[in-house]
């Protein structure tokens, strides 16, 4: 059957990664993951120092910057590597997380991103998953969800996992940082966090992983 582009897009922390990485693997597609690479170009702004203000050093620093997805035998994860090293684990901790949303307002950044993105989805057969996949990336995606949920809610589901990999962080301090960052996605200039009028809705408060996958599942079997 016809192979599909998948647009996973939504807040944070509703299960928009563990869901498309899930669905990919069921269907036998490719699962990119949009936030990790603006999360890469973060990390290298802030080890090299460079201020996200300073739009020629932020060029200059894009054309330096190379990322590429790697499977983990191991680990059974597809994981981020920046410039050849392994930057998985990093780029999820919260420092480099309150700073990616001011990245990732900035138009050139995007404008990188975007065009790689649209490379990576060349062969179709993928899905991918972020904030504009479905409005900007590819706006004629054959199926398009849009994954939104209570914020208390995806913040104790961010304190589990962060407690999973040993990070002991507040539940306060995790829904500040959701809090804000729903408020920067959605209210940017540049490419603002909003669902495409084509995409289903796909509230996760209340439902597990394996319903949500399976509900994806279904949509994209539906479309082939
Ligand atoms: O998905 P994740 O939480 O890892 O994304 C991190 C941040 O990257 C988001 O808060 C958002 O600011 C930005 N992002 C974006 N566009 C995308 C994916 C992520 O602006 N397509």
């Amino acid at each position: 059957c016809p192979k599909l582009i998948i647009a996973v897009d939504g807040y944070s922390g509703c299960g928009k990664s563990t869901t498309a990485k899930q669905v990919a693997a069921r269907l036998g597609y490719t699962y990119i993951d949009t936030g990790a690479m603006y999360r890469s170009v973060t990390l290298f702004l802030l080890q090299h120092n460079i201020l996200f203000t300073d739009s020629h050093a932020v060029q200059d620093a894009l054309a330096q910057i190379s990322i590429s997805f790697k499977f983990n035998v191991i680990t059974g994860r597809n994981e981020t590597y920046l410039n050849g090293v392994n930057v998985e684990d990093e780029i999820r901790m919260l420092y480099v997380a309150n700073s990616v949303s001011k990245v990732s307002a900035l138009p050139e950044v995007r404008r990188t991103l975007v065009r790689l993105q649209h490379q990576m989805g060349q062969q179709r057969g993928i899905v991918m998953d972020g904030r504009d996949i479905g409005t900007q990336v590819f706006p004629d995606a054959e199926l398009k969800v849009f994954m939104t949920a209570d914020a208390l809610i995806r913040a104790q589901r961010r304190q589990v996992e962060l407690v999973d990999k040993g990070q002991a962080v507040a539940l306060e301090e995790i829904l500040d940082n959701i809090k804000k960052r729903d408020h920067d996605d959605t209210t940017r200039t540049v490419s603002p966090l909003r669902q495409a009028d084509d995409a289903l809705l796909l509230d996760t408060s209340y439902t597990t992983i394996d319903e949500q996958i399976d509900w994806v599942v279904q949509m994209a079997t539906e479309r082939m």
